[in-house]
């Protein structure tokens, strides 16, 4: 077993003869039987459109091997690699954030919303790939993709205090031609955030 979070349970396994990522989404029992059925199901569908929808646009996300709504399965290439976030502690950390930067724009060019781009949800293999479309949306709203930024830049600080991520980060992405209106919408959401910390 690789993981298991509180939303599912991941796994490396055999698939067709190769090795493949199971992922099986946990049943939350304090819900009702059905309505968590249904949720279930719904987040498992939106995962695998939006993997779908990143293939197709050629973003390096895993390859969907197989989709089992019965079971909250789905199975995916394994990507045979280290996590960003070990990767930012080598001394090629520079490259990764420029990668990052560069990929999550594609991301977002794609009209989707990544939800929940932390330093564990992007894999470093022969190349750097996105994994994790768990909270993923169709969104082209400037806030929620300045949120993915805000996500990212708290998991770097969270992880990664040494080193000056931050602006490397920032300067990739804006490299991206629909980037201003993000980064507007950056500030005035760490704006906010910190007015309220003062607040209390
Ligand atoms: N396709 C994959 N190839 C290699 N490792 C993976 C893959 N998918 C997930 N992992 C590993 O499993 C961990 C948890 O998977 P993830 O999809 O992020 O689930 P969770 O929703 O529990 O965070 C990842 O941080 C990564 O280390
Ligand atoms: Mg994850």
């Amino acid at each position: 077993m690789i993981f298991r979070g509180a939303e599912a349970v991941v796994e490396k396994i055999e698939w067709q003869g190769s090795s493949a990522i199971s992922k099986v989404r946990n049943k939350r029992s304090y819900r009702h039987p059905d309505l968590e059925k249904r949720l279930v199901t719904e987040r498992l569908r939106s995962e695998s459109r939006v993997i779908e929808r990143l293939l197709s646009g050629g973003v390096l996300v895993p390859a969907l091997y197989e989709v089992n709504v019965e079971k909250s399965q789905i199975i995916m290439e394994f990507l045979e690699g280290i996590t960003l976030e070990k990767g930012l502690r080598t001394g090629e950390y520079k490259k990764y954030l420029v990668s990052t930067a560069k990929l999550l724009s594609q991301i977002h060019s794609l009209g989707i919303v990544h939800g929940d781009p932390t330093t564990s949800n992007f894999v470093i293999s022969d190349d750097l790939y996105a994994i994790d479309f768990g909270l993923s949306t169709f969104n082209d709203d400037a806030e929620s993709r300045a949120s993915d930024l805000r996500v990212f830049l708290e998991s770097l600080e969270a992880h990664h205090s040494e080193i000056l991520g931050r602006e490397i980060f920032l300067e990739a992405y804006s490299v991206w031609n629909s980037s201003k209106e993000v980064l507007e919408a950056l500030e005035v959401l760490e704006l906010r955030g910190r007015y309220n910390l003062m607040r209390g």
